[in-house]
């Protein structure tokens, strides 16, 4: 069978500046640091969990070089929130996948709810997006997941797998097994209420069940699926150590230096 690594992820959304972002990575390293001795200095616990953070495009130098002088362990990895599915050329105000990739970007956050809902972000254009993310050699995690209106009419699940079948429309099953899928139900982002972590357990059993029958039960090993809404240092732990949950994308509480480093030493 095949090890997935747990992950946990850091979306900050449209907070912290370079200057705010900087003291929150000195105070995560304390953190950090602090649940290290704990563990006993063994690396192989402390270095199971991959972290990552995606910050606003103007803090990720910030964050990369202070990151690389820190030396954290987990290593801390870096991800953008987005990226335009346009090479170099005539777009003003756009970023491409080969900028995000010359930064040391390993991930891109795509499909997330607010994007959809605040910018045209539709199928069309996150399908696209997961191309060049890929051609770039970074890693796309992308987004899925209902809103309210959709899990009153009991069509949750299936609303959500569909966003997955459009997003996935350009790749190939090997292509597959590298994507990370964040199940994001919407009605629980910044809500403070996350479904019951057996909800979520079956939901993420949904996905894994459709990328096994469109792609193989290879490829369906390898993805990892995370849950993402309103997950915090109190409900991480029973989320986690539900079957097929391989970790977390985690909003507000990812602002929080103490907290994060929490989640990821629950994970
Ligand atoms: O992308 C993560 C996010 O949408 C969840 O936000 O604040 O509910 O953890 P939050």
């Amino acid at each position: 069978t095949v090890q997935r690594r747990p992950l946990v992820i850091g979306n900050w959304k449209m907070n912290l500046d370079h200057v705010q972002a900087r003291q929150w990575l000195l105070e995560y390293a304390a953190s950090n640091n602090e649940w290290r001795h704990r563990m006993e200095g063994s690396d192989v616990m402390v270095n199971h969990v991959e972290v990552g953070v995606l910050p606003s495009f103007t803090s990720l130098l910030a964050i990369r070089d202070m990151a690389r002088a820190t030396a954290l362990k987990p290593e801390l990895f870096l991800g953008a929130q987005n990226v335009s599915e346009l090479d170099a050329g005539a777009y003003t105000g756009d970023i491409s996948a080969q900028m995000l990739a010359a930064l040391g970007c390993r991930y891109v956050l795509l499909g997330h709810s607010e994007q959809r809902r605040y910018h045209p972000e539709d199928d069309d254009k996150i399908d696209q997006k997961m191309r060049v993310v890929l051609d770039s050699g970074m890693t796309p995690i992308v987004c899925i997941g209902e809103t309210k209106l959709g899990r009153e009419d009991g069509i949750g699940i299936d609303y959500a797998l569909n966003q997955l079948v459009s997003a996935m429309r350009l790749l190939s099953g090997d292509d597959v097994g590298r994507v990370i899928v964040a199940y994001e139900p919407v009605w629980s982002i910044g809500a403070g209420m996350a479904p019951e972590p057996s909800v979520i357990e079956s939901a993420l059993a949904d996905i894994r069940d459709f990328i096994n029958a469109t792609f193989g039960s290879d490829v369906a090993a390898r993805v990892r699926i995370l849950y993402g809404g309103s997950v915090n240092p109190g409900n991480a732990a029973d989320i986690i150590r539900r079957y097929g949950v391989d970790g977390f994308l985690v909003g507000g509480a990812s602002l929080d230096p103490v907290k994060f480093a929490n989640i990821c030493h629950l994970a």
